[in-house]
């Protein structure tokens, strides 16, 4: 059996004071089915990712609360997997399909975190590390420090590279109508932001943001529709300290190397990519784990502009402006990649496109590592 993204739509990324999680579901949820041209009686189902509205809001019971708000008297879910909640809802909604169960569902990632005082925010993340992390008062920046600081050891790996991950993802978002950020940024600039967790700096750091994003499956190909060819998920352990390396996710090779088998695919052959850049670092770390450059290579090409949008031979990455540049509000981030994903097979991508783009991966990391999901798309 076949799956499809029939729709997909996000709302704008950024601090939407104004705005409540009710109505970033309508906005998105609503869009989705319009590009799907659906009607939400046809919905058959309602997957919800997001980490922290039951810590910071106070409320849970997130798949009813949406299913209710959203007209959807249908089965709902919540799926949590830290950052990765977004992607995991997105593999739980493709496997009830594959089931049987449903032929037409809904998944909605979202998360509001703006509203909250940063270190409120910032001990919430922290729900996704281990107890000993969180004793040890280590922070998400803290330990994506950690994996810099051996990248750098190894492979002698620059501040400099890293602060081009900021350059490249920034100028990407400049080109997105829906991203946080609009601001071009030097390696300069990167490289005299305020230290956050040495060596990384505030603007090595994705934000803190609120958002959502939607899209509807189904085992129908409609018109506009992108397959399915692959939905993955691996974990690892949830601390660093019990890795047996810290400058690969084994988690990510795992989900990848089997995306490929499935989907029939070579990393190759990807034209475009949607991976998570919680950090600079972790930007070059997907780019080794997915295949897509040798160990210790990455961070040189990204820096020599070798997957900047206009200026690549091979694989454009995070054309969207990735969690960096376009934001990250963890919930949402996942199923916003897959949107990208979408516009992008689509042709719709506007100043973004991808020349010829047809197979699209969109990989989301939960924690520091611990899950890691992989969707391959194509056309
Ligand atoms: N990139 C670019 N600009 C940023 C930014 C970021 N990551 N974070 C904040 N800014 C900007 C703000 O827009 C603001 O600009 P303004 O003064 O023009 O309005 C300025 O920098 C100061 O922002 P502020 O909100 O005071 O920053 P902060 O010090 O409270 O938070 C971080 C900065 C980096 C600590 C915070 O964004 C963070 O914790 N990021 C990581 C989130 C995370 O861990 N996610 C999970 C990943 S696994």
């Amino acid at each position: 059996m076949k799956i499809f993204v029939n729709g997909a739509a996000t709302t704008q990324f950024g601090e939407l004071w104004g705005v409540s999680p009710r109505s970033l579901a309508r906005g998105s949820v609503s869009s989705a089915l319009k590009d799907a041209r659906i009607e939400s009686a046809q919905v058959e189902a309602l997957f919800v990712g997001n980490m922290l509205s039951g810590m910071l809001g106070g409320q849970e019971h997130l798949g009813a609360f949406f299913a209710e708000e959203l007209g959807l008297p249908v089965p709902a879910f919540k799926v949590e997997g830290a950052c990765a909640s977004g992607g995991l809802a997105l593999h739980n909604a493709v496997n009830s399909l594959l089931s049987g169960q449903y032929a037409t569902v809904v998944v909605l990632g979202i998360e509001k975190m703006t509203d909250h005082k940063p270190e409120d925010v910032a001990t919430a993340l922290m729900g996704a590390g281990s107890e000993e992390e969180r004793n040890a008062g280590a922070t998400f920046p803290g330990l994506y420090a950690i994996l810099a600081r051996m990248h750098m050891n190894e492979f002698g790996t620059t501040e400099e590279q890293l602060a081009a991950v900021a350059v490249k993802n920034h100028y990407h978002a400049s080109l997105n109508p829906n991203a946080q950020f609009h601001n071009l940024l030097t390696v300069e600039q990167v490289m005299r932001s305020s230290r956050v967790a040495d060596p990384l700096k505030l603007l090595d750091c994705s934000p803190i943001s609120d958002g959502a994003a939607a899209v509807v499956l189904s085992t129908k190909n409609i018109k506009g529709s992108v397959e399915v060819a692959a939905s993955v998920v691996a974990t690892d352990t949830l601390g660093l300290a019990q890795r047996a390396h810290l400058t690969q996710l084994t988690a990510t090779q795992r989900a990848a190397e089997k995306a490929y088998r499935i989907a029939g695919l070579t990393a190759g052959q990807v034209s475009v990519a949607e991976v998570h850049d919680c950090f600079t670092v972790a930007e070059v770390l997907a780019m080794e784990d997915l295949g897509f450059f040798p160990r210790g290579k990455a961070a040189a090409a990204i820096e020599k502009g070798e997957t900047r949008l206009g200026t690549s031979a091979g694989i454009v990455v995070n054309p969207s402006g990735g969690l960096k540049g376009c934001g990250h509000p963890v919930g949402a981030t996942g199923v916003k990649q897959v949107v990208e994903l979408v516009d992008q097979l689509r042709g719709s991508a506007g100043k973004r496109q991808v020349e010829n783009a047809t197979i699209g991966l969109a990989h989301n990391v939960g924690g520091s590592g611990a899950t890691a999901v992989v969707h391959i798309l194509k056309k």
